[in-house]
């Protein structure tokens, strides 16, 4: 029985008529023409979270990020003046990779007046003008004026870097975030400055990761030990249920109530929790940020976590103990992808609070690699194509929602092309 109240509709999958209750192909996930497809319509198309506006911390900053699936590079910065420009990572002369560091294939970052490039030392302002020609005079007609750097759209939503890969955005950054993302303006995401990194090179379609974080129906089986030694978890048929979800344009969240485990009992906690007062959902002692904006916005009563998924490829989780999470997928071929997790947290102020987090990341590492475990699994038996559709729960209504989105963009996209929506 659900524990958490249903829309008056009866469902959640059913509270959005559109999406249907059917069973979903995925052959969006397995085939390498889809690929090459949503590469254009969709990642081609959307706003693309490439960092934070720490990571750009004085006038002069920048920083490189490689989109390799993309066959992009881009350099972002903070010019003079302060604004936040990017641009493709590439030298205008002959086309060399600007900015990068130890191998062109590396990412890189710093504090510059200037850009230079590696090969005969051209030079570019951080607004992306041409500054200087080395042997200028050997050239022909040459007008630094019309030879900066390509520029690409950018813009900041709530310390959020964005990109548009798009010669013409068909929405402002604001537009596209809609409302139910756009209500974070204002959450102290600029407060969490201590950051834990990690990435990885998955065996699966970029799309079937972000499946796994959007759905909770795997918990109980998968991640047995996060739900601690209680007597619900020794249960296999233990149910866990979210509490909310909710879809806003291509953009989707879900909240989960917390398992609040420092008011457990001690003997169902792990040593280390116990010692560290840390664990897979963050540390326990949570700083007083006061006023927290667009969070848990149906109200559910012992909030834990909201997950918001902003298409395409940005999750932001926010913790009910004033910290966040956020997952990146790139895809890099049709089944294969780059996944990146950063934790952030309010920066430590004793050594005690920084084993709290230092813990936090070691249990997210492992829970990422309970998620990852099946990943290569789900990919090998999707390409054996046995079946042409799935059946998909009520909680599994994000999963639908996504792989419809990804669809729509992609018929879009082709149907521009004139192509009729074949696939
Ligand atoms: S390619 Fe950059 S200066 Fe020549
Ligand atoms: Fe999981």
């Amino acid at each position: 029985m659900a524990r958490f109240p249903r829309p008056p509709e009866g469902t959640w999958t059913e509270h959005y008529p559109g999406l249907g209750t059917g069973p979903v192909a995925f052959e969006d996930s397995v085939s390498p023409a889809f690929y090459e497809l949503e590469r254009e319509a969709v990642f081609k198309r959307a706003w693309l979270n490439v960092g934070r506006l720490e990571q750009l911390p004085r006038n002069g900053s920048y920083f490189s990020k490689n989109l390799p699936g993309l066959r992009v590079s881009l350099v972002v910065t903070r010019d003079r003046d302060g604004r936040v420009r990017a641009f493709h990572n590439v030298c205008r002369h002959r086309g060399n990779k600007l900015v990068w560091e130890g191998t062109p294939r590396d990412e890189a970052r710093g504090n510059a007046r200037q850009l230079v490039c590696k090969y005969h030392d051209w030079r570019y302002g951080l607004d992306g003008a041409c500054r200087y020609v080395h042997q200028e005079g050997e050239f022909f007609d040459i007008d630094k004026g019309k030879l900066g750097l390509a520029p690409v759209h950018c813009d900041v939503f709530a310390g959020f870097v964005f990109v548009n890969l798009d010669r013409e955005p068909r929405w402002t950054l604001r537009e596209y975030l809609g409302p139910m993302v756009g209500a974070l303006d204002g959450y102290p995401f600029d407060r969490m400055t201590e950051r834990y990194s990690f990435r990885a090179e998955n065996d699966s379609n970029w799309k079937i990761f972000i499946d796994a974080f959007q759905e909770y129906y795997h918990v109980p089986p998968l991640h047995t030990h996060q739900l601690g030694p209680t007597p619900e978890a020794q249960n296999p048929e233990y149910e866990f249920e979210a509490a909310h979800y909710q879809i806003d344009g291509p953009h989707r969240m879900v909240t989960t109530s917390g398992t609040h485990k420092h008011r457990w009992p001690a003997e169902h906690l792990y040593p280390a929790e116990a010692l560290t007062r840390s664990g897979s959902t963050g540390p326990w002692d949570a700083p007083d940020l006061g006023e927290l904006p667009g969070v848990n916005p149906s109200g559910v009563e012992r909030w834990g976590i909201d997950n918001f998924q902003v298409f395409p490829n940005l999750e932001i989780l926010i913790y009910e103990r004033n910290w966040f999470v956020t997952y990146r997928y790139w895809p890099t071929s049709h089944n294969t992808h780059v996944f990146e997790g950063d934790l952030h947290f309010v920066p430590a102020t004793c050594a005690r609070e920084r084993l709290a987090h230092e813990y936090a990341a070691l249990t997210f590492k492992e829970y990422g690699l309970q998620d990852c475990g099946t990943l290569d699994g789900t990919q090998m038996g999707l390409e054996q194509r046995v079946f042409d559709e799935f059946p998909l729960g009520d909680q599994e209504i994000l999963v639908r929602q996504f792989h419809k989105t990804v669809g729509e963009w992609v018929d879009a996209y082709e149907r521009e092309r004139g192509e009729g929506g074949k696939r």
